[in-house]
């Protein structure tokens, strides 16, 4: 989409209209503000500071009860990666999900959310002894394992009947970022099962009577767009439970259900994935005469992405053979545009203007440090002025870092017009801390 397009249609009015499905449900605009859970984005700002990321709870909870309404008889397990946070987790807990680890932290901030240890599942291509030590002790119903020398390592760990599941790389290509994509051969993640790793992984989880299969697993990528993926992990999952002479009880399809980022993406096609998919598993199941296993799946970002919104202040303005429109975070809170390439929509609050297109960029020591580029602000913007970037709920506040030691923003959660912090802005004694 080029920018003449963004533009209203009539070119008299200067303000883009709000994009679908990119904002919070309920986001509007009131005059120049934005209101985000029933509160102005100006306010929100002026009492938590910037930059600041803002979640609306509302969005989270009715995203997760969509997954649970369009795969009634599935386990969704929350990827609890993607917004690693106490209260999250138990929004999560109270919408029936389960909730995905991938570390002993993470099972450190469900355990601090009470989090029910029969409905965490434990992930990760490395997990050190550490890690599994504190899945066995806190309970975990499930641990995908990733590697041989982790199903040695947890069949000594374990004393009795650990639920383990086997994390399979299925040869699936997503058609996605390659640094997201892990459903492909020659990478890290799984055991092949082409080169027969995985019926292997199989045979050796059977073998250890400390250890219980019960299932396999598979994660074919991230901001996956086509159900057709999916349903061919299926077709090659189901094959390979058929060949095992094993009894399999549940197929993890893993998560990667793409959420929009600008105006025009597609949504995850949510009604078309539960039909399909379990259309295919019932008949890939028939086909190979075993009984269907029960399915899973792991949304991350479809749930949070588009519940978040971050509001930056626009700290300078650089004419040269481009408008530069610097502001008070950066690659420090979102370093995606910077790893994925990824794409952002901005949006100037609290006043109109007549646009013209500027990169946005953010305030550390990198040329790299872009946050959105050729987006449309107002001819004068200037210092002061308050931007909200869309779709910032997932893997953000999770992959925040403290680059030229700055603090990272906090999370205010938002609904019904009620802001609440659920996590704090960090503190440079946050920061001093560590060192010694
Ligand atoms: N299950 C497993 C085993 C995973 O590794 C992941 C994500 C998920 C589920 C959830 O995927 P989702 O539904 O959120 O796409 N940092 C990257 C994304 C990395 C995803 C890692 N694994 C990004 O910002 O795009």
């Amino acid at each position: 989409m080029t920018l003449a397009e963004l533009l209203p249609s009539t070119g008299c009015s200067t303000e883009p209209v709000l994009e679908d499905g990119l904002w919070p449900d309920g986001t509007r605009l009131a005059g120049q503000d934005l209101v985000i859970g029933g509160l102005p984005a100006t306010q929100l700002a002026a009492r938590f500071g910037t930059p600041c990321q803002v979640l609306d709870e509302r969005t989270v909870r009715a995203r997760a009860r969509a997954f649970r309404t369009a795969l009634p008889d599935a386990e969704v397990v929350f990827a609890g990666k993607s917004l690693p946070c106490p209260e999250v987790y138990r929004w999560m807990a109270q919408e029936g999900l389960s909730l995905d680890v991938s570390s002993a932290g993470e099972l450190a901030l469900a355990r601090a959310a009470g989090f029910p240890a029969r409905r965490i599942v434990m992930h990760g291509n490395v997990k050190t002894a550490e890690d599994l030590k504190a899945a066995l002790e806190y309970g975990v119903s499930r641990i995908v394992v990733d590697s041989f020398d982790e199903i040695t390592q947890l069949g000594a760990l374990a004393t009795h009947g650990q639920e383990v599941m086997i994390r399979v790389t299925p040869g699936v290509d997503a058609h996605t970022h390659a640094k997201i994509a892990t459903g492909v051969e020659d990478q890290k993640f799984g055991f092949s099962l082409a080169s027969g790793a995985a019926l292997e992984a199989i045979l050796r989880v059977v073998e250890q009577p400390s250890l219980k299969l019960v299932g396999l697993h598979c994660h074919i990528g991230s901001q996956v767009k086509h159900v057709a993926s999916y349903e061919e992990a299926v077709r090659r999952m189901v094959g390979l439970i058929a060949s095992c002479g094993t009894r399999i009880g549940q197929l993890d399809l893993g998560g990667g259900f793409c959420a929009p980022y600008l105006r025009g993406d597609p949504d995850f096609d949510l009604a078309g994935f539960a039909h399909r998919v379990q259309g295919a598993l019932n008949y890939e199941c028939a086909l190979h005469r075993v009984p269907p296993p029960r399915l899973l799946v792991e949304p991350g970002r479809s749930i949070v992405a588009n519940a978040g919104v971050t509001l930056y202040r626009v700290c300078a303005v650089k004419e040269s053979a481009r408008t530069f429109v610097a502001v008070d975070g950066g690659m420090s809170d979102n370093p995606r545009p910077s790893l994925y390439g990824a794409k952002y929509a901005v949006r100037l609050v609290g006043r109109g203007g007549k646009p013209k297109p500027v990169t946005v960029v953010g305030r550390h020591c990198e040329a790299g440090d872009v946050l959105a580029e050729d987006v449309l602000l107002p001819r004068d913007v200037h210092a002061g002025d308050l931007l909200a970037v869309p779709a910032t709920g997932a893997y953000h506040h999770a992959l925040a870092s403290n680059y030229n030691q700055v603090c990272r923003p906090p999370v205010i959660a938002v609904r019904d017009g009620v802001a609440r912090p659920i996590v704090r802005r960090e503190t440079e004694e946050d920061l001093l801390r560590r060192y010694v």
